[in-house]
């Protein structure tokens, strides 16, 4: 049984999520299922337009970070695919607090106007390439952070990675694909890896080597291809 259901049954026992979380009254909590609800998107993207639209996420806020200049790069190399829509989101941009949420994000009963903006951008996408680093081998707080605020909105899409550290992020990627697994997106197994050591100018301008940005095609082909499929499971 997941954390979720026997989350659920704790709070039916208890006929209110007051065990777990500040009692709020039944107005308020409707009233903020309500708010949630507003901003889950109308109709699948994919359905609306007929092409996938991917989301570019970055993942850091740190000041001095490369993590941008990756994810820009990736832009300006996808731009030109005609079998997909792509869009960079910073997550810099929706200064998210360490998670303040009250709920668990599978109830999508959000109470902070931040969390909602964040909801919204989210469900806009059909598939999502996550732009990792690593930091103490895991992938960086900032962006594991933002994953935990979500649950639904990432369900039954697809990722790929463009990953870097000095061993090109592998071990970040492989603790991110275990969080995606629990929020039910599929993972592509091609990677892009790039090296602190090869594909960076002084650990800090980002110059990719021939070989690693060659990487980045046949990954965005499968993630491509996946998110398309995924639509279908929704
Ligand atoms: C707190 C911290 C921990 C780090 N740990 C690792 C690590 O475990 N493995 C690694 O390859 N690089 C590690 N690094 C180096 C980062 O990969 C490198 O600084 C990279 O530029 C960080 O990405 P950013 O510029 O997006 O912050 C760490 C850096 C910081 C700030």
């Amino acid at each position: 049984m997941s954390w979720f259901k026997i989350f659920s049954r704790k709070s039916k026992a208890s006929h209110s999520a007051a065990s777990v979380a500040p009692s709020v009254s039944d107005a308020t909590a409707k009233a903020a299922v309500e708010a949630a609800l507003e901003v889950a998107p109308a109709a699948d993207p994919l359905v609306e337009n007929g092409l996938p639209k991917i989301a570019i996420i970055t993942g850091a806020s740190r000041p001095g970070s490369v993590n941008k200049s990756v994810a820009e790069w990736v832009a300006a190399q996808v731009a030109g695919r005609s079998d997909a829509d792509f869009e960079l989101v910073d997550i810099a941009d929706f200064k998210l607090p360490l998670l303040d949420e009250a709920y668990p994000a599978a109830y999508q009963n959000y109470q902070n106007p931040v969390t909602k903006a964040w909801s919204a951008k989210i469900s806009e996408f059909d598939g999502f390439l996550f732009v990792v680093h690593e930091y103490n081998h895991t992938a960086g707080p900032v962006l594991v952070n933002a994953l935990s605020y979500l649950n639904v909105e990432f369900n039954n899409k697809a990722a790929g990675f463009v990953s870097y550290g000095s061993m090109g992020g592998a071990r970040a990627v492989e603790h991110l694909r275990e969080s995606l697994s629990e929020l039910q997106v599929a993972h592509v197994r091609n990677q892009v890896m790039f090296s602190l050591f090869d594909d960076f100018e002084n650990f800090s301008e980002f110059k990719p080597t021939e070989q690693n940005a060659g990487t980045l095609t046949p990954m965005v082909d499968q993630l491509v291809s996946w998110t398309k499929g995924f639509a279908t499971v929704r």
